[in-house]
């Protein structure tokens, strides 16, 4: 059984990451979208939020589960028994920092390898970090996020509202 381990913030979850968890879901046996615990990031959403976002934006996939890690990416794949890593890349400038990642990943734990897809060139320019900037300036971010997203992003930003206005 070929399984691969699609680690990410995902904060939120994008119609980039979906796409690739797509294809992904079609290549592998099974597909593990593993939500990153880094204490050193302040995420929008909550390690709970994360996951579930992902869950229901993936229903639709019988192959495909939530996961989360904390520690380093080679430990995981090891744990939950990942054939290999995926990684997206949209585009040139992700090459370099996922290139040396893969490679550092390989220095750590011996054929420890990195599977790269690209998402459609719709969703080649959709990044969590742009999608939360647009939603606190009140943009409109909809074609950008699965609708599970979506509706977070809105709790969100009218929670962040009502905290602004006490
Ligand atoms: O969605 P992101 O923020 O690009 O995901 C980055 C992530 C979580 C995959 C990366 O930071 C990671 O692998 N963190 C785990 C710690 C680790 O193994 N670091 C060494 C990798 S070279």
């Amino acid at each position: 059984m070929k399984k691969v381990l699609y680690p990410g913030s995902f904060d939120p979850f994008t119609n980039g990451h979906l796409d690739l968890v797509e294809r992904a879901s079609r290549l592998f046996d099974q597909v593990l979208v593993a939500v990153a615990i880094n204490l050193e990031k302040n995420p929008m959403f909550s390690l709970e939020e994360r996951e579930e976002i992902i869950r229901r934006s993936c229903s639709h996939l019988h192959n495909v589960e939530v996961v989360a890690f904390r520690g380093l990416l080679v430990d995981a794949i090891e744990i939950f028994e990942a054939q290999a890593i995926l990684r997206g890349l949209r585009a040139f400038s992700d090459f370099e920092y996922e290139l040396q990642m893969a490679l550092m990943n390989r220095s750590l734990r011996n054929n420890c390898e990195t599977v790269f897809m690209m998402p459609s060139a719709d969703n080649s320019y959709v990044s969590s970090r742009m999608v939360k900037q647009i939603a606190c300036f009140g943009g409109r971010f909809d074609h950008c996020v699965p609708p599970p997203a979506a509706a977070a992003l809105q709790r969100r930003i009218a929670e962040m509202e009502a905290e602004k206005s006490l």
